[in-house]
């Protein structure tokens, strides 16, 4: 059997007085036996000042003279440690520092019968841990109330499955929580879903482990198609190694299909529009110039600013002579053009 020699007492008094946590001993009647360096500068005493003096008779602030007080009469009763929490605010003024965390534990030291000798109270500095963790919950928050779905797939678990996605997500997509977390996201696909060549897009950024954005069709569980647009990035760790690829998803079905009835409608008017102007032209019969070959030139006007349906060539004459031919269908524009090939523009 191994056998471990109990450290010198020197050296354990060394480790305490050195230990970045505070440490104060009291006796059960309440007063301090001893307090490391990191414990007097909590108190801003000097440890000849504290030593045999409770926190009263050191003239602590007084919400903390009631509780030490009460927290040493609960251990000596009930002989079970006490744990708490404090913040000490930095002094007031414009540029003063926010206030500091402790998060302690009060406990029993007993003799050899077993009776309490003394109490240890142990204080840990969590300001740095409160400050990270308040971030996240913001972080969290803010994640919850997205609108648009974001999803972690965990690249080094096998078919890099979901393990992480916020409400949004559910609602685009209709699954539940139980039907997401484990899974990998081509759930969501259907038979058209590489047909503008996403998939093949997503499999590539996931081996090259890059960046990618795509727009494609997913399914929603009742089988509703929707558009996603979904972007996928890796995350990295510090060293720059691959830990998880993050998706950002939007439901942009509305926008497409918006996009989709205006296309129909412009072009339902260049038809429309192609049908009148047309129906207008003047078509001079084949024989009308002698000598000439007139050519038409007819482009649809949609927009009211445009040449609504008017027309106009030249020809080059034989002895360096310009012919004309207009046609003002609707008295517009056809000035501005005119003058250009006169060459006043
Ligand atoms: C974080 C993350 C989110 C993803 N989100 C979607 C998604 O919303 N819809 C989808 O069809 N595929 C999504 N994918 C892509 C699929 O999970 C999968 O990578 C893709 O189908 C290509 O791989 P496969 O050929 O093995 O199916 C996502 C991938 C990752 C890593």
């Amino acid at each position: 059997m191994d056998f471990v020699a109990a450290p010198r007492p020197e050296l354990l008094q060394a480790v305490i007085a050195a230990s970045p946590d505070s440490m104060a001993l009291f006796d059960p009647r309440g007063r301090y036996l001893y307090c490391n360096a990191a414990g007097l500068v909590l108190l801003e005493r000097a440890l000849a000042d504290v030593v045999g003096r409770t926190p009263r008779e050191i003239g602590l602030p007084r919400d903390l003279i009631e509780r030490t007080e009460a927290e040493i009469g609960a251990v000596c009763a009930t002989g079970e440690p006490v744990h708490g929490e404090f913040a000490v605010a930095a002094e007031d003024g414009p540029n003063s520092a926010p206030p500091r965390y402790y998060d302690y534990v009060f406990a029993p030291v007993r003799g050899a019968d077993g009776e309490i000798e003394a109490l240890v109270r142990t204080s840990r500095d969590m300001t740095e841990r409160r400050r990270a963790e308040e971030a996240l919950r913001l972080r969290d928050r803010a994640i919850a109330a997205a609108n648009g779905g974001i999803t972690i797939a965990d690249p080094h678990q096998p078919d890099c499955p979901l393990i992480y996605h916020n409400p949004a997500f559910e609602r685009i997509t209709g699954y539940a929580a139980h039907e997401i977390t484990g899974r990998n996201c081509r759930f969501l696909q259907g038979p058209d879903s590489n047909a503008t060549g996403a998939l093949d897009e997503i499999r590539s950024a996931l081996r090259d482990q890059r960046e990618c954005h795509v727009v494609f069709k997913n399914y929603k569980k009742d089988g509703t198609a929707f558009w996603n647009d979904l972007t996928l990035s890796p995350v990295r760790d510090p060293a720059g190694r691959l830990t998880h690829f993050l998706g950002l998803q939007t439901d942009i079905t509305e926008r497409v299909e918006a996009e989709r009835l205006l296309r129909e409608q412009q072009e339902k008017e260049r038809r429309l529009a192609d049908l009148l102007q047309n129906a207008l032209l003047l078509r001079p019969r084949p024989d009308e110039f002698d000598g000439l070959n007139v050519a038409l030139k007819y482009q649809a006007a949609l927009a009211e600013s445009n040449v609504g349906g008017d027309f106009f060539d030249a020809f080059s004459l034989d002895d360096a002579q310009v012919a004309l031919v207009v046609g003002d269908v609707s008295g517009k524009g056809l000035a501005g053009e005119y003058l250009k090939l006169s060459g006043y523009d």
